[in-house]
């Protein structure tokens, strides 16, 4: 089956809307399945640069069908400006390259002030989200209160599961956050605006669309959003998104069965870097760490933070490998390594006396965990330029090789710089 997933083998910002915008030239179908508007995927093509939050990453090419599955929390009116903002730039001309979902959760205004009041009286132990109502959203599906996307077509509807819905989300906002007063009617005219707004793209079964596409052997790329150790089950629990960000989640955010599957492929950063509070043992608090933010421009796409750097962690990644059955990888950002005299690669954690090699998944003890590294020689050319992969530095391939034979995964692709073009390929995609 023609399906690939590409997914952040990290904790997200690996550099998954480049691979899907690099890969979209080949496919038929670009398919987000989870997240919302957290995420933040960056595009670059002929030196400008798109950041796209939930319109998936296939955009940019007229080739693709872009689709947002039914596992979506969708901020309707953050995707109409979004979706505003690409039609003005000439880069969204005709209706049919968007598809939504009518069975994706819708996300609203309230969902956001949730989300940062909860931040703002949680004291030490914030989370450190993006503030976009994720949490909340998801909490709506899970508790059956969710307002679906078909939902906005039909203005009784909406209205009676906008009150029912606000109800609870009232009190907790005014009398327990203390916030400024919910207006059920800014509410509903705010969502019937984005409505009228996406209605083009109004889409009743996107599984049917995908499964339709499947079987006429179409190329189907399913982009995750996040990354493996932001996942609600797997990942650094408390510290992570409300949605599974695994390969798995793939297959149930879309509506197809898992023999829809080809490839899983990791999307991994050369180094490591974490947005938000939560363990993240290779940290570096020190001058390598801040050149690795500096040349790396390590600043959130979609809340401007900056993130938390380190070296390469190979016990997660292999935790990663195994946890979503990835395939092979494409490895970021190396370009940002040129001019290190030594780089290391964490290879093994010490945890209490031992040396341990399998991720630590339970609580807390991650945070003990201690890198052990292994030290690799520099280079110091300047790769962002290169075209073929037999042209790079030989310290740039055995810091390549290193990673693909210690995780024993082959990496299909090199990516030395932002744009599309400083993509290296070392396998065809299909
Ligand atoms: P995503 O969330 O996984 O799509 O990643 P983001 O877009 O949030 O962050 C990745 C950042 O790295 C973006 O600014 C990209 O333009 C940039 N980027 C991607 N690949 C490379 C690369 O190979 N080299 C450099 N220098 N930047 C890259
Ligand atoms: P992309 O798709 C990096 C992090 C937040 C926070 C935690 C929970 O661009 O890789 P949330 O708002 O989801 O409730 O926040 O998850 N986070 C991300 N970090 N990249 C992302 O997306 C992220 N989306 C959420 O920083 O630690
Ligand atoms: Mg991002």
């Amino acid at each position: 089956m023609p399906g690939i997933i590409v997914i952040g083998s990290q904790w997200g910002d690996e550099g998954k809307g480049k691979v899907v915008d690099v890969f979209s030239s080949q496919s038929d179908y670009v398919v987000r399945y989870q997240g919302g508007a957290n995420a933040g995927h960056t595009l670059v093509v002929d030196g400008k640069k798109t950041v796209l939050h939930l319109v998936p990453s296939g955009i940019l090419h007229q080739n693709a069908v872009c689709v947002i599955g039914a596992g979506v929390v969708l901020d309707i009116e953050k995707l109409a400006e979004e979706i505003s903002a690409l039609q003005k730039n000439g880069l969204l001309k005709d209706a049919k390259q968007l598809l939504i979902s009518d069975s994706a959760t819708v996300l609203l205004s309230y969902h956001r002030e949730l989300d940062q009041a909860r931040e703002k009286s949680a004291g030490l132990e914030k989370i450190g989200t993006t503030g976009k109502g994720i949490g909340p959203a998801y909490e709506d599906r899970a508790s059956r209160k969710a307002i679906l996307f078909g939902d906005l077509f039909n203005e009784d509807t909406l209205k009676e599961k906008l009150a029912a819905s606000l109800k609870e989300k009232k009190f907790l906002l005014e009398k327990m956050y203390k916030s400024s007063p919910v207006q059920i009617d800014k509410v509903l005219e705010n969502a019937l605006k984005a409505a009228e707004k996406l209605a083009p793209f109004r889409c009743r079964d996107t599984s049917l669309v995908v499964h339709k596409a499947l079987k006429q052997n179409k190329k189907i790329l399913f982009e995750g959003a996040q990354g493996t150790l932001l996942d609600i089950l797997h990942g650094t629990y408390p510290y992570v998104t409300s949605s599974s960000t695994l390969a798995g989640s793939a297959c149930i955010g879309t509506g197809v069965g898992p023999g829809a599957i080809d490839k899983v492929i990791g999307i991994t950063k050369a180094y490591t870097t974490r947005v938000g509070s939560g363990p993240f043992p290779t940290e570096l608090g020190d001058e390598i760490g801040e050149r690795l933010r500096t040349v790396g421009q390590e600043f959130g796409a979609t809340t401007g933070r900056s993130r938390r750097c380190g070296w390469l962690d190979l016990v997660a990644l292999r935790y990663a490998l195994r946890i979503n059955g990835i395939t092979s990888l494409a490895l970021m950002k190396l370009d940002v390594l040129s001019g290190f005299k030594e780089i290391k690669i964490c290879t093994a954690y010490e945890l209490d006396g031992q040396i341990v090699k399998d991720y630590p998944v339970s609580p807390g003890d991650l945070e003990r965990a201690k890198p052990i590294y292994q030290s690799l020689s520099g280079w110091n050319e300047d790769i962002s330029n290169i075209k073929n992969v037999k042209d790079l530095p030989k310290n740039t391939h055995d810091y390549a090789q290193f990673i693909g034979s210690e995780l024993a995964t082959p990496i299909d692709v090199l990516s030395v710089g932002p744009g599309r073009d400083q993509t290296l390929w070392l396998k065809p995609l299909f």
